[in-house]
């Protein structure tokens, strides 16, 4: 982690103007030198190799894409196409499938509890901290060939675009239009490349703002939630396509978290 910290205060360093001009950017920097992520990263070593479940097995086995057990790597390759299950899945979806099937656990009793709070992560989260940190440095290159990859992309950027709900909103209502921003947050436009590389490289992250650790599918859930939308389900396949879309968007970043956001 130490690297990362590291780069990102020389980033800023050849970004004087920048950290000026921005008290967010200033903000950032401070947070960086003193995020727990090492903390979360050394609590999923501890969630993977843990025996448990009726099979009592820890997730040693789990394989992520790059073979059984292998995580170097295995992050920046999703999501993509498992043959297995014949279905494109992202980190937290087949982590839930091998809870289901190496440790013989039910979905109910694996996605109880995926978000975590200030107090108590989630096994989940600590887990996405864990396996995501060994591909740090990696570019991020989710599945793009395969017939169901292709289909995941499309249908991700659908709904990206979908107006629904309440509100009629939807993601670019948000995240479609240059300089927009709800108070101090802004709001980046996510379907344009140079835009989503720097941010979805950075997911999972530490959240300072109430100092949790949160995945990509608690970002999913929370955006939805500002659009007065139902939550959406675990691991389904609308979640997992809308993914696959911000990560091909973001594709060829080199992979920089687990990260801090605000
Ligand atoms: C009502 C406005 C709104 C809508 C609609 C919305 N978002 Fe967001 N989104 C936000 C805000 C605000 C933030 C930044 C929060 C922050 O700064 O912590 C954000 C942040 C994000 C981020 C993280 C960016 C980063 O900094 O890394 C992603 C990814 C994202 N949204 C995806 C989506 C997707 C996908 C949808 C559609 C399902 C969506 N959002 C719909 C308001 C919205």
């Amino acid at each position: 982690m130490r690297t990362v910290i590291g780069s990102a205060a020389l980033a800023l360093a050849f970004a004087p103007a920048l950290a000026q001009q921005s008290p967010y950017a200033e903000y950032q920097r401070m947070a960086r030198e003193s995020a727990p992520v090492e903390l979360f990263e050394l609590a999923g070593e501890e969630a993977w190799k843990k025996k448990q479940g009726p099979k009592n097995v820890s997730l040693e086995q789990c394989d992520l894409g790059q073979g059984p057990g292998v995580l170097k790597g295995a992050y920046a390759s999703l999501p993509r196409y498992f043959k297995d299950t014949d279905r494109v899945m992202d980190l937290e979806t087949r982590l839930l499938h091998c809870m289901m099937t190496l440790q013989g656990r039910s979905r109910e009793e694996a996605t109880k509890r995926v978000f975590g709070n200030a107090d108590n992560a989630s096994e989940m989260e600590v887990l996405s901290a864990y396996i995501a940190g060994h591909s740090h440095g990696m570019p991020m290159r989710p599945g793009t060939s395969h017939a169901k990859e292709k289909a995941a992309y499309q249908l991700g950027q659908k709904l990206f675009f979908h107006r629904a709900g309440s509100w009629d909103f939807s993601c670019a209502s948000c995240h479609g239009e240059e300089d927009k921003r709800i108070r101090m947050s802004g709001l980046p436009v996510l379907y344009k490349p140079q835009v989503a590389r720097p941010l979805i490289a950075t997911w999972p992250a530490y959240r300072v703002s109430n100092s949790q650790f949160k995945t990509m599918q608690w970002r999913m859930n929370d955006c939805y939630r500002q659009m007065r939308m139902p939550e959406p389900m675990f691991g389904s396949e609308a979640m997992v396509s809308l993914v696959h879309f911000l990560t091909v968007t973001a594709q060829g970043e080199p992979y920089r978290g687990p990260a801090i956001k605000r």
